[in-house]
């Protein structure tokens, strides 16, 4: 892992974790960037988030030919950019992008831009400005490590293990976009707090798209939080152990990674998170939490025009 600094003069830390590793200024290892800190630090706390960002995003190409999907827009903002907003709201300050091929847009986007910043200085357009800046606050640090191969959402996390150490963490997929009142995040920080152990997303799905997602059989089928007896990858609908549906949040124990490592390939020849979930819970207790806001799928073309659409009524200048 490589340590440098961003140009922004904020302080945001950038870490570099690239496979062609780049030398990018070396400078100290800032206090707080580490995975482990002090004994004093408050344990309910979650400090770091896990940003899957290496998929292709091929349901948008050609859009998405040299562009990150995660850096598609609604209305105004980047995927990714509600994706670091709703964890930084949850208290993460340390964010771990998992990248791949032409990803790059994704760290300029959390980087400064002295040459455009100054542009808008110069024209006296200081609510654009301001918007720039505000991008990535300056508490932030981020953290790139390259997935070497796409092997799946488990491998992705795996790739994490050395930014995030021993400690819960986050992990959020930018895809599924959540419109809430409280963020999503904060709302799983907050039952992690209370049952300190791994808590994750759900949602009921039409019974007929249960083999898109991580679905799981709970014991407690009418309450908002309860402990999952069993969880599978994309199980066809007459094989699902229920329609509640995993939407792409999780709080994860750290112990997680041991899992990922001894499991093997999965539906889809890919090293699945879902398989690692369920190995843990043969050590660990799991939650499932079903939050309270609207979810857009914005890895399909009607989930994010819905989002676009719906977003834009809210608009201060559009709505
Ligand atoms: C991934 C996970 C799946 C989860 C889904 C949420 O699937 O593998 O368990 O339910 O995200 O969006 P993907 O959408 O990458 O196929």
């Amino acid at each position: 892992v490589q340590v440098g600094r961003a140009r922004r003069p904020r302080g945001a830390g950038l870490v570099s974790a690239a496979r062609t590793s780049r030398e990018r200024g070396a400078t100290p290892r800032q206090p707080g960037n580490g995975p482990a800190e002090g004994p004093v630090r408050d344990t309910a706390v979650i400090r770091t988030a896990v940003f899957p960002v290496a998929g292709r995003g091929t349901r948008f190409l050609p859009a998405t030919k040299a562009s990150p999907k995660e850096m598609l827009p609604v209305v105004d903002k980047p995927l990714i950019q509600f994706a670091v907003e709703e964890a930084l709201a949850a208290g993460a300050r340390r964010l771990v992008f998992i990248t791949g091929a032409s990803k790059r847009a994704i760290e300029d986007h959390f980087d400064s831009d002295p040459e455009l910043e100054l542009m808008l200085e110069e024209q006296g357009k200081s609510d654009l400005l301001n918007q720039v800046r505000s991008v990535l606050p300056s508490y932030a640090s981020c953290i790139y490590i390259r997935q070497p191969a796409p092997l799946g959402l488990g491998h992705a996390v795996l790739c994490a293990q050395p930014a995030v150490g021993a400690e819960p963490f986050f992990v959020h997929l930018a895809d599924d976009l959540i419109r809430s009142d409280a963020a999503c995040l904060l709302q799983m920080a907050q039952v992690y707090a209370a049952k300190r152990a791994s808590i994750l997303g759900v949602q009921v799905v039409p019974r007929n798209d249960t083999d898109k997602y991580g679905i799981v059989a709970v014991e407690a089928d009418g309450s908002s939080t309860s402990r999952v007896r069993s969880i599978v990858e994309k199980p066809k609908p007459a094989q699902a152990p229920s329609n509640l549906a995993v939407v792409g949040r999780y709080v994860l124990s750290p112990a997680i990674f041991d899992h990922l490592e001894k499991i093997g390939q999965g539906t889809g020849g890919e090293i699945q998170l879902t398989d690692g979930i369920a190995s843990l819970m043969r050590e660990e207790a799991v939650y499932a939490h079903r939050f309270e806001g609207k979810r857009y799928d914005c890895g399909s073309k009607l989930g994010y025009l819905q989002a676009t659409v719906e977003y834009a009524l809210a608009h201060p200048q559009l709505g």
